[in-house]
């Protein structure tokens, strides 16, 4: 008999794409999978590099449970740098990925009871991390008129005397979502008057584009900083999902939860992928720009294709490397005979006419979207939105 913490949790609403995906392309069947959440890049030589230096050396044991010194301090000067803010290295702990800080960092803070305010469209983890707290979601509904953004006027009136955080993830999954300094000032503003943490998901930072700027929600005040939990890592920024890296950096206590938490459960992330993760923090950067460069041109191709769809509309992403149209149109059609309730009929009607795996709104909370990545290459897309053209026509 399974545990109520684990039958409580709604499977994934990917699931039934992904199978059925994965049982069409081992019938051969040749599949354009833009349903990915990671970058199709290589990892930079220099880092893999590093790497092969480091079992050379028997980098090869536990580090320190929070990671080590000298990533920490890599991390430190990062965030300095990068991001005007000051974290000593006790305030950092290194994990096996973004998804285990925020899951420890949930952990940490939440009791059960407590109210978790989550932006939607979400990525799809944070519900279910709340869920396993014992905690309560809170979703607010955002919308294309706003960009996705969560509003100020939004986010006072989800509180109340249980919250005890925000979840904000920016640059967001799945939208792409960019939040402008005075969008995160007015929530800042909000946040001051009140006694919850916020949980800034900045995993995305790097991947921004037309010149928008990334601000870190800590860095908006000492204050602010107090209740925000950061969490970052190097798996989308330097194409290096496979290797497991995420920091979260938060005031001492916090950080010292964190790290009691870690300690009995994981414990240490790998000892090769940190000391990689030191030469991706603090060695040449310009592998980024490269990576950004080709994104932009993909996301521009992509957005201006499917937008020319008639029905189809889009908010123009300046982050990440997802697109999330509004598919709505094509829902429900009175005249057609392909009846498609929803987005999740909807992306399996993409999957078996089409051919092209997507991720239906619903498994981010929102209905009547799709997230389409774009995190392939332009051969890929190019074919895709052929196809999706064609698919389209019969609805
Ligand atoms: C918004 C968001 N946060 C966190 C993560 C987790 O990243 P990591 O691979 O470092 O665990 C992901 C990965 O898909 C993500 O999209």
């Amino acid at each position: 008999m399974l545990s109520n913490r684990v039958n409580e949790l709604t499977a994934s609403q990917t699931m039934m794409v992904a199978a059925k995906a994965i049982k069409l392309k081992s019938d051969g069947v040749d599949i354009i999978d833009l349903s990915v959440g990671e970058p199709d890049f290589y990892t930079p030589d220099n880092i893999k590099k590093s790497a092969k230096a480091a079992i050379d050396k028997n980098i090869t044991r536990y580090t320190l449970n929070q990671g080590t010194y000298d990533l920490r301090t890599a991390i430190s000067k990062k965030l300095k740098r990068e991001n005007n803010l000051d974290f000593n290295v006790n305030e950092i702990i290194v994990s096996n990925g973004a998804k285990q800080s925020i899951y420890n960092s949930i952990i940490a803070v939440v009791n059960p009871g407590d109210e978790v305010i989550i932006p939607a469209p979400y990525w799809v983890s944070y519900p279910s991390m709340v869920q396993l707290a014992g905690g309560k979601i809170i979703v607010i509904d955002t919308n294309e008129s706003t960009g996705f953004k969560v509003t100020a006027n939004q986010l006072s009136k989800a509180i109340t005397e249980k919250t005890k955080m925000l979840i904000l993830c920016n640059p967001s999954n799945p939208t792409g979502t960019v939040y402008h300094k005075k969008d995160l000032e007015s929530l800042a503003d909000i946040v001051k008057h009140n006694s919850f943490y916020v949980l800034a998901d900045e995993i995305y930072e790097k991947l921004i584009y037309d010149n928008s700027e990334f601000i870190s929600f800590a860095s908006l005040g000492t204050e602010i900083k107090q209740k925000t939990i950061l969490v970052n890592g190097i798996s989308k920024s330097y194409a290096m999902t496979g290797w497991r890296i995420g920091y979260s950096a938060a005031s001492e206590d916090i950080a010292l939860a964190i790290n009691k938490i870690q300690s009995h459960t994981t414990s240490s992330a790998s000892s090769i992928s940190q000391y990689a993760a030191i030469e991706a923090i603090s060695g040449p950067q310009h592998i980024i720009s490269e990576m950004i460069s080709e994104y932009k041109k993909r996301r521009d191709y992509f957005y201006s294709e499917l937008t020319s769809i008639s029905g189809i509309t889009c908010h123009k992403p300046e982050g990440a490397f997802y697109l999330f149209p509004n598919i709505s149109h094509y829902l429900n059609v009175k005249s057609s005979e392909i009846k498609l309730a929803n987005s999740l009929d909807f992306s399996m009607y993409l999957l078996n006419e089409a051919h092209v795996a997507v991720v239906p709104g619903s498994a981010f909370g929102k209905e009547g979207y799709l997230r389409l990545s774009y995190s392939t290459n332009m051969e890929n897309l190019k074919e895709a939105v052929s196809r999706i053209k064609s698919a389209l026509k019969n609805i």
